[in-house]
């Protein structure tokens, strides 16, 4: 298979539906050393490789292995000699990307089929699982002194994703209170946010109380990162590549629907229960567009979309308050600063 290359200008021009990368110039050359990397990536040729080249193929926003190089920059080497640690985190998002996708019956991913649609679930998992090893494989393949305590941190943060993602899906069938919520969402997705930051840092610096910081400011930037994802899953348009309402047809329990739940009438309460109780995936009659609009009037009734983008932003500030109280060199400082901004600010 033909490897797509997932630099911007390239992917604009050869594949206009899938999903770009961040559009923001000072990320340019860190985008550019991680695509590089990917496309260098050998891969068998075998069944279990292809989704692997496929997933990486669509590009995505790679948000994660540009924290990773920043963090080097950081910690006072070049961002290049931390590419390794990058692509590991990137292998290891895509991986969790595959294995989500067949738990939360998703179709599209970055404008295109899934991997478990294209091909099926049996080849999903394993191309998945192969690809969280070869994450490990490229954690450590430049080993230094550094490397045993990153496997540390990269393995406290898979078993929480883990634990994150059981309860994302506990939660289609129970009700979270705000804070069990935030607490799913910490593991699921803001602690690799961390974990990716505090990496960088640690390929070019023994400071744990430094990297500990970071990865504290990582994952508040991560809690809004994932704030705005279930925003941009109802409210985004098509640029995001996934189905809108889609969270709302699996019934997921996002902060837009628990804020709901807690300002809505008993009536509303009502209207609410009864639609999070009926299934588009078995009930073939109740149409999807119904079952969204429905609930997406009510969130709307009650300002949820307000109030939880004011949730993101009040995580955001708390990220940046933490990085703010380390002394850091300038460029890649200000870089990292603008990248959270963008995870709030994004619409894609
Ligand atoms: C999607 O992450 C999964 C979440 C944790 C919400 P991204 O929005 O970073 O996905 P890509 O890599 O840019 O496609
Ligand atoms: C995914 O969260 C988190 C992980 C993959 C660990 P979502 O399920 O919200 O991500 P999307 O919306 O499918 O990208
Ligand atoms: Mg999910
Ligand atoms: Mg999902
Ligand atoms: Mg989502």
């Amino acid at each position: 298979m033909t490897y797509i290359c997932c630099s911007m200008e390239i992917q604009v021009i050869k594949h206009t539906n899938s999903q770009k990368t961040l559009q923001m110039e000072p990320l340019l050359p860190y985008l550019e050393i991680i695509d590089t990397e990917i496309k260098n990536t050998p891969f068998p040729d075998k069944t279990l490789y292809e989704p692997m080249e496929y997933i990486l193929g669509l590009g995505g926003k790679r948000i994660r292995p540009v924290f990773t190089l920043l963090g080097a920059e950081l910690s006072g080497i070049p961002a290049k000699d931390a590419v390794n640690q990058a692509v590991a985190v990137e292998l290891f998002h895509n991986f969790s990307l595959m294995h989500d996708d067949i738990m939360d019956r998703s179709d599209i991913r970055r404008g295109s089929p899934t991997v478990h649609k294209k091909w099926d679930e049996p080849t999903a998992i394993l191309s998945g699982d192969a690809m969280m090893v070869m994450a490990y494989q490229y954690l450590i393949k430049n080993s230094f002194d550094a490397t045993t305590n990153i496997i540390k941190v990269f393995s406290k943060m898979a078993i929480e994703v883990c634990e994150g993602q059981m309860d994302d899906m506990s939660f289609e069938n129970q009700i979270p209170s705000k804070d069990q919520y935030i607490e799913m969402i910490r593991q699921k997705t803001a602690v690799l946010i961390g974990a990716s930051l505090q990496i960088g840092f640690l390929v070019g610096k023994d400071d744990p109380e430094a990297a500990d910081r970071l990865y504290r400011a990582g994952v508040n930037w991560g809690l809004a990162f994932q704030i705005k994802d279930d925003y941009l899953d109802l409210y985004g348009d098509e640029k995001i590549g996934k189905k809108i309402g889609g969270d709302i047809l699996s019934n997921k329990k996002t902060l837009l629907y628990i804020i709901t739940r807690e300002k809505a009438s008993a009536e509303d309460l009502k209207t609410l229960d009864y639609w999070y109780n009926t299934n588009t995936f078995t009930q073939t009659q109740v149409s999807e567009s119904e079952k969204i609009n429905a609930v997406r009037g009510l969130f709307d009734k009650y300002n949820a979309a307000e109030e939880s983008l004011t949730l993101a932003k009040f995580y955001f500030k708390k990220g940046n308050n933490l990085f703010n109280e380390l002394v850091l060199p300038r460029e890649p400082r200000k870089t990292i600063l603008k990248l959270a901004e963008m995870l709030v600010e994004r619409d894609l």
